[in-house]
């Protein structure tokens, strides 16, 4: 049912050097509420999840001095662009289906509108799901982007997830075919 799982995108080199470098407890915490939100607004838990784990692929950390510049960051951070370039390039290489390939990146590029001129930002519900899911993790100062996980207990969340996706997506094709 599904063409990759979350198990696989984690286990990649790309995804082990760009979500290590953003976050890999943020990333996979934001999975888990893409998770719960995915039941609530009626979307595809596999599409929210692996939106959700890859949102931040594309961070490059802006430094002045041997410090993080949060000025230099607004002024030129394009990460959601280059995220979702990059989760796009890794899930077709894995396989995935090119359509959900391009659902996710989508979700990848609207998860924040910090990088886009002032208006307003229509977004679906996948793309809802993502960006509340990123928001609810959220801590004062970035500091997110900095808690710490062990590999063995990332792994053992990235499996759980991948447990629960496949339980879902059953309930959630269901739904959809009634
Ligand atoms: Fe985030």
């Amino acid at each position: 049912m599904r063409n990759v799982t979350l198990l696989e995108i984690y286990s990649h080199p790309i995804t082990q050097k760009y979500v290590k470098r953003s976050g890999l407890a943020h990333a996979i915490a934001t999975a888990y509420n893409a998770l719960k939100l995915s039941i609530k607004y009626d979307v595809n838990p596999d599409l929210a999840t692996k939106a959700a784990f890859l949102h931040d692929i594309g961070h490059y950390t802006w430094y002045k001095d041997g410090e993080w510049d949060f000025e230099l960051y607004k002024e030129n951070d394009i990460h959601a662009i280059k995220g979702a370039e990059r989760a796009h390039k890794l899930l077709v290489r894995l396989g995935e289906d090119p359509r959900k390939a391009k659902q996710i990146a989508l979700a990848v590029l609207l998860h924040t509108d910090s990088y886009l001129p002032d208006g307003q930002l229509e977004r679906n519900n996948l793309q809802k799901v993502v960006a509340l899911a990123d928001e609810l993790d959220e801590e004062p100062n970035g500091q997110h982007h900095y808690r710490q996980i062990s590999n063995e207990k990332a792994l053992q969340q990235i499996k759980h997830l991948d447990a629960l996706v496949d339980a879902h997506i059953v309930e959630h094709i269901y739904r959809k075919s009634v």
